[in-house]
């Protein structure tokens, strides 16, 4: 970096001054971005990240020579390519051969031994293991620490240049961590995956858009690294998980012995790794970490299909060297699929919350991967015909990731004569009434608002881990207090007194009263997220509810908002915006809500910025010196139209607004060059049109 000097010009100086600045910022942003996303310990708000992260954009803006590829800055994608050009992998990407039992990993042991005589066993019994992560290998290309390219694996030569997609991608360091020194080109190979639940949300978003959704979360992940679009890249939140080198250039540098300790470095230059990861030393061990894996399978956040297996010494890793389509020192270890065959005894019809009518398999209970099945299910009346699934088949059933598993079809040659094809229901199991299966869509409905099931379904979602969240406030109580007649509606819940709860069957004084404190708890304090989410409006899950709640500040704000300014907030779509305004235009919605407000249970939102609409979204205000009404009002005045009010003067602060003898904040604004506003100007901006601007988080 230049010195500072006497004789340099103002403009030089402030150059100077910028450029200490933007590599600290970058500093800062990157750390809080690894507390944030890897270690899931924020030290600041979003809103101090913002601040941050402005400022860094600014001054990039503004000094276009201090750009680098390595600004955190282009963690938000942006750039759009015409096309994806492929580039050759400068060492080919290998696959991996396949094992599939404790006998067949144990031969590919003594294979790889017989192939390495003069190697001893503290050389071949000793093995890193890590999980076999289920996304897609890329490679990402470092010079001097900063990274400079990655390619997909492609067909193992040749791949996909994907390194602006990759810059999106918030775990990987765009800078090796650390003070050095670096390799002067190292490659560092690992997978890219999509987290199971990004990959739902993802797919309720694509799916209110009306758009593709994607099979499985490697679909997923492939789809999102690679856009054009790089925007879109970032929105996707995929992951980077670092497992081995590529080429290495990194002369007078000391070479790794073990890959356990490629591992280490990898860690300390600011990856996260495969979890779990560790070295097993003999067959018994490897096997036993193969278990240890497959019962972690289905409590990771994402997907692995098995055990990978490395030789840890890398003089012996290059001394096996490959076969024309895997290395000799490394295998995966499959995990076996959890399929099972079982008898389906029945076809159930569940009626679900918001009518729709589901079949379930009810089986003849059966052990899959160590769990007791004896429900699958079954998703619609089109999908039994397609698999022509017949009540007292044979089936097999598969566990994938989740615990519910799906019926793969019957086996045809053990069908009983006379199995008559399913009928689907056309009238509502619960209530009688005609079924409808409406244009376009998959599923038939009942459609009668007061169906028992319906009401039941929703009252128990209203409390539920996806609705309001109250603990101590079991589904088994909620229907009881139903079944009773006791409970005809949410609102209902909050009525119920600890005498009334008693006199019910195995109720305690105890449990009593944990259910009607919970409830109490629930009715002052709960986020309007939460509430919102609890109405069980159709199409409107925890992540609308979440955007919804973060940009009205309550139910009367969210009543008022048209389909079209509905539709200016992330990810809501015609749709989802039609289902919010069919939800108010409905009697007995809007005279459930005026329920809850006289029961006290109205939320207040609006955390991130009133709606788009506001005069003063996304803009930070602060009022000093002695105004002539309330400041309290003032400041919901400003949070109505989407302002954050500030407590202290800084350079993101947009308006100070004083009245009578304001001190020091009038000063120190004045300095910073931050808009003042008297009292009547503010009002006047308050009811100016909104400027539909976004405050963006990056983190
Ligand atoms: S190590 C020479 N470790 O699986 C060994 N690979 O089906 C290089 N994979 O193409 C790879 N998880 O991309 C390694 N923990 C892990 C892995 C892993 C997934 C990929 C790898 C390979 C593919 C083979």
């Amino acid at each position: 970096m230049d010195q500072f000097s006497l004789f340099d010009s103002p403009e030089k100086k402030e150059h100077n001054r910028a450029e200490a600045r933007v590599s600290w910022l970058r500093r800062e942003v990157e750390r809080h971005n690894r507390l944030y996303h890897q270690l899931d310990a924020p030290e600041i708000t979003d809103e101090a990240y913002d601040a941050l992260y402005r400022e860094l954009v600014e001054l990039e803006e503004k000094f276009p020579d201090l750009r680098t590829l390595d600004s955190p800055t282009h963690r938000v994608g942006g750039a759009v390519l015409p096309y994806l050009e492929t580039r050759p992998h400068r060492e080919r990407m290998y696959g991996l051969d396949n094992v599939f039992s404790s006998g067949e990993w144990e031969a590919f042991v003594q294979k790889a031994s017989r192939a390495l005589p003069e190697a001893g066993p503290e050389i071949m019994d000793s093995w890193w293991a890590d999980p076999k992560l289920d996304g897609l290998a890329c490679e990402l290309a470092y010079e001097n620490g900063v990274m400079v390219q990655a390619l997909t694996r492609g067909d193992g030569e040749v791949g996909e240049v994907v390194t602006e997609a990759m810059r999106t991608v918030r775990n990987l360091p765009l800078r090796l961590a650390g003070t050095g020194p670096f390799p002067r080109r190292i490659e560092i190979r690992g997978e890219v995956l999509m987290f199971r639940k990004e990959f739902e949300s993802l797919n309720r978003r694509q799916e209110s858009l009306g758009q593709k959704t994607f099979a499985n979360p490697r679909n997923a992940a492939a789809g999102s690294l690679r856009q054009l679009d790089t925007g879109v890249t970032a929105q996707r939140k995929l992951r980077f998980l670092a497992y081995s080198l590529g080429e290495v250039d990194a002369p007078g540098m000391k070479d790794w012995e073990t890959h356990a300790q490629v591992m280490e470095s990898l860690t300390r230059w600011g990856f996260d790794t495969p979890p779990e990861g560790r070295l097993c030393r003999t067959a018994e061990e490897s096997r036993e970490y193969y278990e240890h894996l497959e019962s972690l399978r289905d409590s990771l956040p994402f997907e692995i299909d098995g055990v990978v297996y490395k030789l840890n010494d890398r003089e012996a890793q290059a001394a096996l060297g490959f076969t024309a389509r895997a290395p000799r020192f490394a295998v995966a270890w499959k995990f076996t699929s959890r399929k099972a065959e079982t008898r389906l005894k029945k076809i159930s019809i569940q009626v679900g919350r918001t009518g729709v009518l589901t079949p379930v398999a009810e089986l003849e209970p059966v052990s899959l991967g160590g769990v007791m099945v004896s429900r699958a299910t079954l998703h619609n009346e089109d999908e039994i015909r397609r698999l022509d699934l017949r009540e007292n088949d044979v089936v097999v059933i598969q566990r994938a990731g989740d615990v519910i598993p799906d019926v793969l079809g019957p086996v045809l040659e053990k069908r009983p004569e006379g199995l008559a094809p399913f009928e689907f229901p056309h009238v509502c199991p619960v209530c009688g009434s005609p079924a409808r299966r409406l244009e376009g869509e998959a599923a038939w409905r009942c459609l009668n608002l007061a169906c028992p099931a319906v009401i039941m379904r929703s009252i128990v979602h209203f409390v539920s881990k996806a609705g309001l969240d109250v603990d101590g406030v079991g589904a088994k109580w909620v229907e009881a207090l139903i079944a009773s007649g006791r409970v005809k509606s949410p609102a209902d819940l909050f009525t119920v007194t600890r005498e009334e709860l008693m006199s019910y069957e195995r109720m305690g004084e105890v449990s009593a009263g944990n259910f009607v404190a919970a409830l109490e708890q629930a009715r002052t304090s709960a986020s309007l997220m939460r509430f919102i989410a609890a109405l069980g409006i159709r199409q409107v899950g925890e992540q609308t509810a979440r955007t919804l709640a973060e940009h009205f500040a309550d139910m009367d704000a969210l009543e008022k908002a048209s389909v079209e300014e509905l539709m200016l907030l992330p990810d809501i779509g015609p749709e989802v915006a039609g289902s919010i305004r069919a939800f108010f235009e409905t009697d007995s919605n809007r005279e459930l809500l005026e329920r809850f407000r006289a029961l006290g249970l109205w939320p207040k939102g609006g955390e991130k910025s009133a709606g788009r609409g506001g005069a003063l979204a996304g803009k930070k205000v602060l009022f000093t010196g002695t105004l002539s009404r309330p400041r309290d009002e003032y400041r919901r005045q400003a949070e109505g139209a989407g302002a954050n009010v500030a407590s202290s003067v800084s350079k993101t602060l947009d308006y100070l607004v004083v009245g009578a003898n304001p001190g020091s904040k009038l000063d120190k604004a004045r300095a910073l060059g931050i808009a003042v506003l008297d009292e009547e100007a503010f009002m006047a901006l308050l009811s100016a049109p909104g400027s539909g601007e976004k405050g963006g988080q990056a983190g």
